[in-house]
């Protein structure tokens, strides 16, 4: 058979079914998009796996695959009904094919391979990391260029965003990812699984100033970052304390510090960088993925973008963490301008979203450690 994508041509209005599978929540969601490039998503849903991985205090690949084989069907059928269409009517299916837990990606990617295939409609490819870097969107009006700080389970990176495809790394973390350190540093003091939000609560009963811990790269002349010292600290900090609730939460405050003073001085010297490239004046500054529900850390890069003439622009709480909306959303950008992929198209575990500038950017490596590597 010909795996060929050429025989489609593009809709002016679209409704785009988007999947996502790269990590422990199954997500699908219908967009549609009207000629003018505006849009409207008709149905979000996400089937979150945390009771599966909690007993293990993490993501296991292994548990996340199955769950997603299991849940997608009936994730993509509420998805459709939710959005009131018919499986006929849809133009393209857009599904996450990296980076991320390879057996979770396959799932969802053999999923859009099949109703690509039995509708007859393109199939689109792609990257959930560009899904992130185009999730402010959803909230509303977002214009390139922009400054984008993506922070998830599995990315740290900071990256000037000045269109479609077109994405330049400034800076990103050599060890660990921000989220990563929350997940650990939860894990080490029993606040359980996931550990972001959890963190985050028990922050609030505690002292921010209570215990002093490193802020790794702050005031160095990049834009890199590094979770692992900090991590290490917190659990040689809690090992050292009484491990009492309210030591818990003067820990979790001291960290959620900790990271916001990174952030912050991370964030400016990338800002500068920003500048030297795209011009003076005021700029964009986007913060997404699951570290950016974090309520204090955004708090932090409000009074940052406000002190350096930088607007921020983030999306609503619900398409910071992992959805398929925002999958949605970059398959409609692409459908647009006819980027479809062949059946061919293979999951990639890895997939820098700037291919290019991380060979330019060594030092900065592939900025990819943690569960979605
Ligand atoms: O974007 P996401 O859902 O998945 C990845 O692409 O990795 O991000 C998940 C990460 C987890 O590490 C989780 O602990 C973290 O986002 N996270 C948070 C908060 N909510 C989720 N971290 C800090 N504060 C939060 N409120
Ligand atoms: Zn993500």
């Amino acid at each position: 058979m010909a795996i060929t994508a050429l025989k489609y041509t593009v809709q002016e209005k679209a409704l785009i079914l988007g999947i996502e599978s790269s990590c422990d929540e199954t997500a699908a969601s219908v967009l549609a998009r009207e000629a003018d490039g505006s849009f409207e998503v008709l149905s979000s849903i996400i089937a979150s796996q945390d009771e599966e991985h909690a007993p293990f205090g993490g993501v296991v690949p292994e548990i996340a695959a199955r769950a997603h084989m299991q849940k997608l069907d009936l994730i993509i059928e509420r998805a459709i009904s939710q959005a009131d269409v018919d499986y006929a009517e849809l133009s393209a299916i857009a599904a996450t094919s990296g980076p991320g837990l390879i057996g979770g990606v396959i799932a969802g990617l053999m999923g859009a391979k099949g109703l690509s295939m039995s509708l007859d409609i393109p199939l689109i490819a792609v990257n959930h990391l560009e899904g992130h870097a185009l999730s402010p969107k959803l909230a509303g009006e977002c214009a390139f260029p922009y400054l984008l700080l993506l922070i998830s389970g599995g990315h740290t990176q900071l990256l000037s965003v000045k269109g479609l495809g077109d994405y330049e790394r400034i800076g990103s973390t050599v060890d660990d990812a921000a989220g990563e350190a929350f997940d650990k540093s939860a894990k080490v003091m029993g606040l359980g699984f996931p550990g972001g939000p959890r963190v985050e609560r028990s922050a609030q009963a505690g002292n921010p100033q209570a215990i002093k811990l490193p802020r790794p790269f702050k005031g160095k002349d990049h834009a890199n970052f590094s979770f692992a010292g900090l991590k290490t600290a917190v659990a040689r900090a809690y090992e050292a304390s009484d491990k009492s609730d309210q030591a818990k939460a003067d820990l979790c405050a001291s960290f959620q510090e900790a990271v916001c003073d990174v952030f912050k001085d991370r964030t400016q010297r990338a800002m500068k960088i920003f500048r030297a490239d795209v011009g003076e004046g005021s700029q964009r500054f986007v913060v997404a993925g699951g570290v950016a529900a974090n309520k204090k850390i955004r708090g932090a890069l409000n009074q940052l973008c406000e002190d350096n003439n930088f607007t921020l622009l983030a999306p609503p709480l619900k398409y910071c963490t992992d959805n398929a909306a925002m999958i949605a959303l970059a398959g409609a950008e692409h459908y647009a301008r006819g980027n479809f992929d062949t059946l061919d198209v293979k999951a990639r575990p890895r997939w820098p979203l700037d291919g290019n500038s991380a060979k330019h950017n060594p030092a900065s490596g592939f900025g990819k450690k943690g569960p979605k590597s």
